[in-house]
C-alpha cells in the first residue's frame, strides 16, 4: 500500500508541543532515564549521549556501561549515576528495569550475543525504548506494546530492513513508513533530511540541520537528547519529533557564526539551552 504524504514538523508545532517545567516540580516528576551505551573502544559515545540526555529534561540519568568506561567518563558527566556492566546484568535479568521512565541502548555498544540478550530484556520492559547504532540488528519486535523507536542512518536501516541502499535513497519515506507499519514501531531514518515514520502510518520530515552534523558522534547526541525528551514530554511522539528538530536547530545555530567544518557533537549540547529557549 502507498503510505500517506509526510508533514513537515514545523517551528510552530515545536512551539506548541515543548513542555513546561512546572515551578513546583521535583526530579521524580521527570523520572529516571537509563542509557545503555559505550564500550571499551567507544567510551565517548556514552559520554556524548549522556550529555544529550542530561541537557534534555531528565530528572535523573543512569548510564549503564562497562566498568572501565565509567572511570573514563564520570568526571565529564558528573550528574549521572552509573550501572557497571549493565549489558550483562540486563541480559541475565539481574538489573531491574521497572523503575525507568525511558530507556535508550546502542551508542558505542558492540552488536554481540550479550547485547542481543540484553535487548531481549529491554524489549520486555514497560518503558519507551530507543534502539540505535550497535543495538540495531535484524530481529523480531512482535511481543512489544510500549513505544519502540529505532534511529538508523540509511546503512543501518538497510541492514535491519532488507531494503537496498538504492531503494532507501530513492524513496526513504515510503521505506521507513512501510517498515514502521509492518513492525508496529517508529523509524527515525537519519540523514540530511531526517524522516520520522510512526506505526500508524503518520510521517514527518524534519526541516532543521546542516552538514556540520556530518561528523561522528552527532547521532549519539541525538539518541541522548531523545531519551531526555521522553522524560519531560507527556506525548512520546512529540518527544521524538522535538529531539530531531532541536538537534538540527543547534547545528543551524552553530553555523550562523562558525564554520560547519568545526562543530563537535558536544557543541550541540552546549548550544541546546539557548536554542531550546527560542521555542519556549
Ligand atoms: N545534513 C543534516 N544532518 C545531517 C547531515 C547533513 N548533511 N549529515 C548527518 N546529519 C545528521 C543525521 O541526520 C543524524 O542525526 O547527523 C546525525 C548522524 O548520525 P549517525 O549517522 O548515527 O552518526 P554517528 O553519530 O557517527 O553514529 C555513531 O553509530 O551509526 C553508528 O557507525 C556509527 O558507531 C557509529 C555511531
Ligand atoms: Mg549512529
Amino acid at each position: 500500500q502507498i503510505p500517506q504524504d509526510s508533514i513537515i514538523w514545523s517551528q510552530e508545532m515545536v512551539r506548541s508541543t515543548l513542555p513546561k517545567r512546572a515551578q513546583d516540580s521535583h526530579k521524580g516528576v521527570f523520572g529516571t532515564a537509563l542509557l545503555v551505551a559505550g564500550g571499551p573502544d567507544m567510551p565517548g559515545a556514552a559520554l556524548i549521549a549522556g550529555l544529550g540526555a542530561l541537557t534534555s529534561g531528565v530528572g535523573k540519568l543512569a548510564i549503564g556501561t562497562y566498568r572501565e568506561t565509567i572511570q573514563s567518563i564520570a568526571h565529564a558527566a558528573a550528574e549521572a549515576t552509573y550501572v557497571p556492566d549493565a549489558l550483562i546484568h540486563i541480559a541475565n535479568g539481574t538489573h531491574s528495569l521497572t523503575s525507568y521512565k525511558a530507556i535508550a541502548c546502542g551508542p558505542g555498544t558492540l552488536p554481540d550475543a550479550v547485547t542481543e540478550a540484553a535487548i531481549d530484556s529491554l524489549l520486555n520492559s514497560p518503558a519507551p525504548l530507543i534502539l540505535d547504532a550497535g543495538a540495531l540488528s535484524e530481529r523480531s519486535y512482535d511481543k512489544r506494546s510500549a513505544p519502540l523507536i529505532l534511529t538508523p542512518h540509511a546503512g543501518e536501516f538497510s541492514r535491519i530492513s532488507g531494503y537496498s541502499m538504492e531503494q532507501i535513497s530513492e524513496s526513504p519515506g515510503s521505506c521507513a513508513a512501510a517498515f514502521a507499519k509492518e513492525h508496529n514501531l517508529t523509524i527515525v531514518l537519519k540523514g540530511p533530511r531526517t524522516t520520522i515514520a510512526f506505526p500508524d502510518g503518520e510521517r514527518f520530515d524534519n526541516p532543521t540541520g546542516n552538514a556540520a552534523l556530518a561528523k561522528g558522534g552527532t547521532g549519539d547526541m541525538l539518541t541522548g537528547m531523545m531519551l531526555g525528551m521522553l522524560c519531560c514530554h507527556e506525548n512520546w511522539r512529540h518527544a521524538v519529533l522535538n529531539a530531531v528538530y532541536l538537534h538540527g536547530a543547534c547545528a543551524d545555530e552553530f553555523v550562523k557564526t562558525r564554520s560547519p567544518h568545526t562543530m563537535l557533537a558536544r557543541d550541540i549540547a552546549e548550544l541546546l539551552p539557548e536554542v531550546w529557549k527560542q521555542y519556549e
